[in-house]
């Protein structure tokens, strides 16, 4: 992926931040929050496990790590918006009083971390705006510890039939105008549409995680298949 592109990706993150949670929930009509859920739930971590959270946004996924194990399982997040970072921050203030959340700038090509030392990691609709996600992957891999698990949730399309048609058109169209009501910045709300119909179908994308030496590569489509959360474990 060109300097240009991840430039442009986190630009338009940088800009949609401010009212990038308050459309999450509406525009999905709060089933963001249960995609969440079960993306978390799927990594079964346990007490002491440290996740990786790449690009945690305004840091939802790591406060749903903590819900669940109560504190008990560490996350890092990290993201290369700043604006989107920023709005982490008093987010997590809560849970961090036990130091349970850690948030830092950076890309998810250029991971600052030591390889191998994660138990877990997730990613939550960052993967379809990333054009070499072998390169990606790859990294994942290298910072998991072996028996680790790599966690993504992904947009996806409801397959045939009547639901299908409903859902393209809220989604191509609805959703667009939606976004321009609310939002100052409507190309945002044009692009998501687009970056869903150029990611992958959730077997081809399950393929390249297995390419990429994951192991037992599984997926379970949500709401019909409006999501995708894909699971894949590092060999002992
Ligand atoms: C749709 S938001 C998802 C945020 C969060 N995971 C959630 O569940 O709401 C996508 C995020 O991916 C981040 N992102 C995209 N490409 C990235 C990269 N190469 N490195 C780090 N962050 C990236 C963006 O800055 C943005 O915050």
């Amino acid at each position: 992926m060109s300097r240009s592109e991840l430039d442009f990706v986190r630009d338009m993150f940088d800009r949609i931040a401010p009212r990038y949670d308050f459309l999450n929930r509406m525009l999905s009509l709060r089933q963001d929050v249960y995609w969440r859920r079960t993306l978390v739930a799927a990594l079964a971590a346990t007490p002491g496990a440290r996740v990786l959270d790449a690009a945690c946004g305004t840091g939802d996924v790591g406060l749903e790590v903590s819900r669940q194990s109560q504190g008990a399982v560490k996350v890092v997040g990290i993201d290369f918006a700043p604006e989107m970072l920023r709005l982490a921050g008093p987010k997590i203030q809560g849970v961090n009083a036990s130091g349970g959340i850690c948030l830092a700038a950076a890309d998810a090509f250029h991971l600052p971390f030591k390889p191998g030392g994660f138990d877990a990691i997730t990613m939550a609709f960052g993967i379809r705006n990333i054009q070499d996600k072998d390169t990606v992957l790859r990294r994942f891999w290298d910072q998991l510890k072996p028996g680790g698990r790599l966690a993504i949730l992904e947009l996806g399309t409801p397959g045939g039939g009547t639901a299908r048609q409903a859902y393209l058109f809220y989604f191509n169209r609805l959703l667009p105008f939606i976004g321009r009501l609310f939002s100052s910045h409507s190309f945002a709300y044009r692009y998501l549409p687009q970056s869903v119909a150029r990611f992958p179908a959730a077997d081809r994308f399950a393929a390249q995680m297995s390419r990429a030496g994951f192991r037992n590569v599984r997926y379970r489509k949500l709401t019909m298949g409006i999501t995708v959360v894909f699971v894949g474990d590092k060999p002992k």
